[in-house]
């Protein structure tokens, strides 16, 4: 069934998804490949729909791709499709430059992070409704971390304590992430480094294990049983 999304919502959320996925393998853009028999593209549009915020959704598709993947939302929910750039960053400007100045949150989410729960959508756009301009969703590190030198040599171990693993949907207010993206110059692989770059507080949220960025081969199977579990949970 298509989604109908809120036409009172206050929340708009860009969906860079013109990646390639070299890092899991060949077999096309990642964010077109299965994941139990649906593309990845396509779990992530319905959970972000599904989000009672949301009033516009923006999917930047790879350039070559742009009829293919509007005939695949067409019957998840209504998006504007944009034709995504050479990296991240540019795929995210031309995804924001389609949001119109009266939505006043925008959320940036990956379709890589294809089980992403529409509770995530939700909670970081209300902590930016509540007057945070930028907001990402964390999770504590559970690996210890060191610095590694020259001949694989370590230089020292971090304070684990003091580390966050860094999910999507960042949110922002709309002007905030617009200003950032303006000024930005080296890209970046979140838009929050652009918005610390420019002396702008980021606040966290706790993220959601659900929230995985599907990168490697493993985070496929890992998303598939995800999937299943969720499936008997609801
Ligand atoms: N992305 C994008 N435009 C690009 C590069 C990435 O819209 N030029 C999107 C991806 O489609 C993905 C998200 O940004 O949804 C996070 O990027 P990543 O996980 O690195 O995906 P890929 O770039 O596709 O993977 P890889 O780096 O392994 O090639
Ligand atoms: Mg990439």
């Amino acid at each position: 069934m298509t989604a109908q999304l809120n036409p009172r919502g206050d929340v708009a959320v860009l969906v860079p998804a013109a990646g390639s996925g070299v890092r899991l393998g060949p077999g096309g853009p990642k964010a077109l490949r299965p994941l139990d028999g649906e593309p990845l593209l396509v779990h992530a549009v319905r959970r972000i729909a599904a989000a009672p915020s949301v009033r516009l959704i923006v999917v930047a598709a790879p350039p070559d791709g742009l009829d293919a993947v509007r005939a695949m939302l067409d019957p998840v929910a209504p998006v504007r499709v944009v034709p995504g750039g050479a990296h991240r960053q540019e795929s995210v400007a031309g995804a924001l430059a389609a949001v119109p100045r009266d939505l006043g949150i925008v959320l940036v989410h990956d379709a890589a992070r294809a089980l992403t729960p529409p509770e995530l959508v939700e909670s970081v756009a209300a902590a930016v409704r509540g007057g945070c301009p930028a907001v990402i969703p964390v999770l504590p590190v559970v690996d210890t971390i060191k610095e590694v030198g020259p001949h694989d040599l370590v230089r020292g171990t971090v304070d684990r304590a003091a580390l966050r693993s860094v999910q999507t949907p960042q949110g922002f207010r709309h002007d905030v992430l617009a200003k950032a993206h303006a000024a930005a110059s080296d890209p970046l692989t979140d838009d929050a480094g652009l918005v610390e770059k420019a002396g702008i507080p980021v606040t966290c949220v706790p993220g959601s294990e659900l929230a995985m960025k599907i990168t490697r081969p493993l985070d496929l199977i890992l998303a598939e049983a995800l999937l299943r579990v969720a499936a008997r949970v609801r």
